[in-house]
């Protein structure tokens, strides 16, 4: 008979599920990390068309446990080093499943109050950790780049012109370009929120940074300046708390004081950097955030909440509901005083992202996670410590939080080329993630090719940390004798 399977057939596969899941999260840090798979061969291995018929879910988790869970890239991995290192911890899986099994759609109060109620509840617990002040509400998004694009879009409304929600940019009247500034070592998804509003990449300036890769508050002061005089509007600064490639820190105590003096709206990027900010001894090193307009955290970057959960805390959440509010008759509801998180951008329907939040925190506590983000910092500082310390290798950017950039120098020649080290680096970082135990990623610094180890997985210890060290070492020391570098 048609319907859901049948209640103790679902039971049974959630026991084998739970088991699975256990299983894979014990056992994770002995596969490679990257799987041993080339492109299309996950494909090939599977039907090309669906089953007419059912199938039963034994079956289905057979080949899961065959073909999926060994074709993916591991980032439960304690050797994940690549990007910003992420976990999916076990509270948070528990969150994520109990809300695909609720499979509400947070879009109303009335279509999902606890979803709601938990999502403003969790957004202030964390708003608390942070020690940010109460004016600041926030809400879930599912990245950071759709957190940018909201804030940005609240700025646009503001600086702008309102009338663009009616007319577009095209249809007010003498609209100058509407400028955003954030600088060169910002993510791109501030260019793509620029793309996507109508600002286009042309009115994205890019403000040098300094030696240690933080912008430069006088550079953006003469960007700003000059726009003006060529008959632009500024509208927004885009300060980053952890850059991408480095972890750099925007001087943002700096910026906001521009910002209020040129009235612009100052949006803070902080979705892997701002997490440190629950360790009040990290917060000096972000003063300012609290003026800021809008500020986003990734809780499924560095607090342990699996992918996808951003928070953006704005200090006046009003002007986002007047940016986006939109209310078609169906949607109509006769609560009054609640939050209606349709309201805040173009997506209606919102999945309950809040729960694994939520069991993240009360599962860990505040401190606990504390003591988790101080412990990767720490581990950092001292491998860091120990690069520094090694002939034949630097480390290229200073190490705010739980990042280390570095490259190795000595490529085997009596005198490489800047060229030739690149070369050396890039052939150093495929074989070391070859190898199976760890992946690191790269970046460019000055110019220059830099492998980066991000530490942020539960799962690491200073035990991978020293075999990761070690395997880079020897593999240097491997491709020096062998003096083959990659073709040009
Ligand atoms: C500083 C910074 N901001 C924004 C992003 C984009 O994050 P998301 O994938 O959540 O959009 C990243 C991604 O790594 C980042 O490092």
């Amino acid at each position: 008979m048609p319907g859901d399977l049948p209640n103790d057939e679902f039971r049974a596969a959630m026991h084998r599920v739970a088991d699975l899941v256990a299983d894979y999260l014990e056992g994770v840090g002995e596969r490679p990390v990257l799987p041993p798979v080339a492109p299309g061969e996950v494909t090939a291995r599977l039907p090309g068309s669906p089953p007419a018929g059912p199938e039963d879910l034994a079956s289905i988790l057979d080949d899961y446990q065959r073909i999926v869970e060994p074709g993916v890239t591991h980032w439960n991995h304690p050797g994940f080093f690549a990007y910003f290192s992420i976990t999916g911890s076990a509270p948070g899986i528990l969150g994520e499943t109990l809300a695909a099994a609720l499979n509400v759609n947070a879009m109303l109060w009335r279509t999902a109050p606890a979803a709601v109620e938990l999502e403003r509840l969790t957004c202030d617990w964390l708003r608390q950790m942070l020690d940010l002040p109460g004016e600041f509400l926030g809400h879930i998004n599912d990245t950071a780049s759709s957190s940018t694009l909201l804030a940005l879009a609240a700025a646009r409304h503001r600086h702008g012109s309102p009338a663009v929600r009616e007319t577009g940019l095209a249809g007010v009247p003498g609209l100058p370009s509407l400028t955003v500034y954030t600088s060169d070592q910002a993510h791109s998804s501030v260019d793509k929120a620029a793309i996507t509003l109508g600002l286009g990449l042309d009115n994205v300036r890019r403000v040098a940074s300094d030696d240690a890769f933080r912008m430069d508050p006088r550079a953006l002061e003469a960007a700003i300046r000059d726009d003006r005089a060529a008959g632009r509007r500024p509208i927004a600064v885009v300060a980053t708390v952890g850059t991408t490639s480095t972890t750099s820190i925007d001087p943002v105590a700096e910026i906001l004081e521009i910002c209020r003096r040129e009235d612009l709206w100052l949006h803070v990027d902080g979705a892997y950097g701002g997490t440190a900010g629950i360790c009040p001894e990290y917060r000096a090193q972000m003063a300012g955030i609290e003026g800021a307009d809008s500020i986003v955290v990734n809780p499924h970057k560095w607090l342990f909440v699996p992918v996808d959960c951003s928070v953006l805390f704005l200090r006046d959440e009003a002007l986002l509901k007047d940016a986006f509010a939109l209310v078609p008759e169906y949607l109509r509801t006769a609560d009054t005083g609640v939050t209606n998180l349709m309201d805040f951008g173009p997506q209606l329907g919102r999945r309950f992202r809040a729960l694994k939040l939520w069991m993240v925190i009360r599962a860990f506590g505040v401190e606990g996670l504390r003591e988790r983000i101080r412990e990767h910092c720490r581990w950092a500082r001292e491998l860091a410590g120990r690069i520094g310390a090694t002939p034949g290798f630097e480390v290229s950017a200073p190490v705010p939080f739980s990042l280390v950039c570095f490259r190795a120098t000595d490529t085997g020649a009596a005198s490489p080329t800047a060229e030739d080290q690149d070369r050396f680096n890039e052939r150093l970082l495929a074989e070391i993630n070859a190898a199976g135990p760890v992946f690191l990623s790269h970046t460019k610094l000055h110019g220059r090719y830099v492998l980066r180890l991000a530490i942020g997985n539960l799962r690491t210890t200073p035990d991978h940390l020293d075999r990761a060290w070690q395997l880079i070492e020897e593999t240097a020391e491997r491709l020096r004798v062998s003096r083959e570098l990659p073709e040009r």
